[in-house]
């Protein structure tokens, strides 16, 4: 039966990792996958988790299962981190909060529950959006669709086009947005048009589901959830992906979460007890590593406030690298105007390399960036930005030249 099979085409992100190892040139550089890298170019294990990890490990009894939907102290920090503990979507109850691996494996128990629940649902996506959240939405046996959002002009957002999209989606549709550091683009919704949005959702009957994968990276660990805060507001049903691998540094522990907010808390029971149901037919329960060390830090007072300074300490590094970057382009004479990314907030920028110049950057320097011109800026440093700058500037200014010999 396996004989006739053809090898699938390499993940967009994933794939990248798996040449960038194979690559013998000593400065490759890797800005693909979204993985963040301090300014020695490794990808730490944070100080908090550490220490969070000696101590699960000292007290740690028993390999035994988790519930279906995981640990309950782990599950009860989520929501607080989400909407901070005296929300009243917290205290009422109406929040279910399921404990699953990873942020895409909170995007696909959310895609298993939408399809049991709501078989004609079409999940809406933003173009571009993550290169994986069609791939997660059709696995789950969804139909996806899109919705304008990145304006290549501007490198901000197409609002007025976004709007004018959403208000022709059915009511009992899906409508998925970034909660901040919208991946790829970098490019984020303003507290006034969250308000738009939600509102619109709201009187249309769409159903959001947020997919917040960069808690801290943007602005602050609170101010990332003010789009959070306003759906709270303005409609009483929504969903939370949460992923811990970016803010925790916990990657391959694979630590999220899943929050269905329900108008009531009877519907919030009703709704988890269908989300275990989904989980036990997928992977039966949540791996306990992960969730046991951000649980120990959201719930120490010491704990939890080194590991906020790291969180910091990560965001403010990759904001200086933006600047770095437009600075050292703009030393290099390149005439391009790249300000747009010192604008742009979280791991990624929409760098507007086209797929041509992707492919020059790593077939001649060893440069990996994703085909759509995504760029991680965390995996910028002050060692490798001179050969990194000298490279885009090399790439672009042969296109002119190419472009100049086909018009002559
Ligand atoms: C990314 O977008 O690079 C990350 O979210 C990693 C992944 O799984 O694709």
């Amino acid at each position: 039966m396996f004989e006739h099979i053809t090898p699938a085409p390499a993940d967009a992100i994933l794939g990248l990792t798996e040449a960038f190892k194979k690559d013998p040139n000593p400065r490759k550089i890797n800005l693909g996958v979204g993985v963040y890298k301090d300014a020695s170019g490794r990808t730490p294990v944070l100080q908090a988790v550490r220490r969070a990890q000696e101590r699960v490990l000292a007290q740690e009894r028993s390999k035994s299962y988790l519930p279906i939907d995981g640990l309950p102290s782990y599950v009860a920090a989520t929501q607080a981190l989400l909407f901070g503990p005296q929300h009243e979507i917290v205290t009422s109850g109406r929040a279910a909060t399921v404990q699953t691996p990873g942020g895409t494996g909170a995007l696909r128990v959310a895609g298993d529950f939408i399809k049991r629940m709501f078989p004609e649902a079409t999940v809406w996506l933003s173009t571009p959006t993550w290169a994986n959240h069609a791939n997660v939405f059709q696995a789950a046996g969804l139909q996806v669709a899109n919705y304008p959002y990145f304006d290549p002009a501007t490198g901000g957002v197409d609002f007025p086009s976004m709007l004018e999209a959403l208000q022709s989606i059915p009511s009992g549709d899906v409508l998925l947005l970034h909660g901040c550091c919208h991946n790829p683009t970098g490019v984020d919704l303003s507290p006034e048009q969250w308000r738009t949005v939600a509102k619109l959702a709201g009187e249309r009957g769409i159903l959001p589901l947020v997919d917040f994968a960069y808690q801290g990276f943007a602005q602050g660990l609170a101010e990332d959830a003010v789009g959070l805060h306003i759906l709270a507001e303005e409609v009483p049903e929504f969903m939370v992906a949460s992923s811990y691998s970016k803010n925790f540094g916990l990657y391959n522990e694979r630590t999220g979460a899943l929050t269905l907010v329900a108008p009531t808390p009877q519907a919030g029971e009703a709704v988890r007890s269908r989300v275990k149901r989904a989980i036990r037919t997928n992977y039966s329960n949540p791996p306990a590593h992960g969730a046991k060390i951000v649980d120990a830090i959201l719930g120490d007072r010491d704990l939890r406030h080194l590991w906020e300074t790291e969180v910091t300490a990560m965001r403010e590094r990759i904001n200086r690298m933006r600047h770095l970057f437009v600075e050292s382009l703009n030393q290099l004479g390149v005439e391009r105007d790249f300000s747009f990314i010192v604008r742009q907030r979280g791991m990624f920028s929409y760098s507007g390399l086209t797929p041509a110049q992707v492919q020059a950057l790593r077939e001649r320097f060893s440069i990996y960036i994703v085909g759509s011109g995504r760029i991680n800026v965390a995996g910028m440093t002050e060692a490798n930005m001179d050969y990194l700058c000298q490279a885009i500037a090399q790439v672009l200014q042969d296109q002119v030249l190419q472009d100049n010999g086909a018009q002559g």
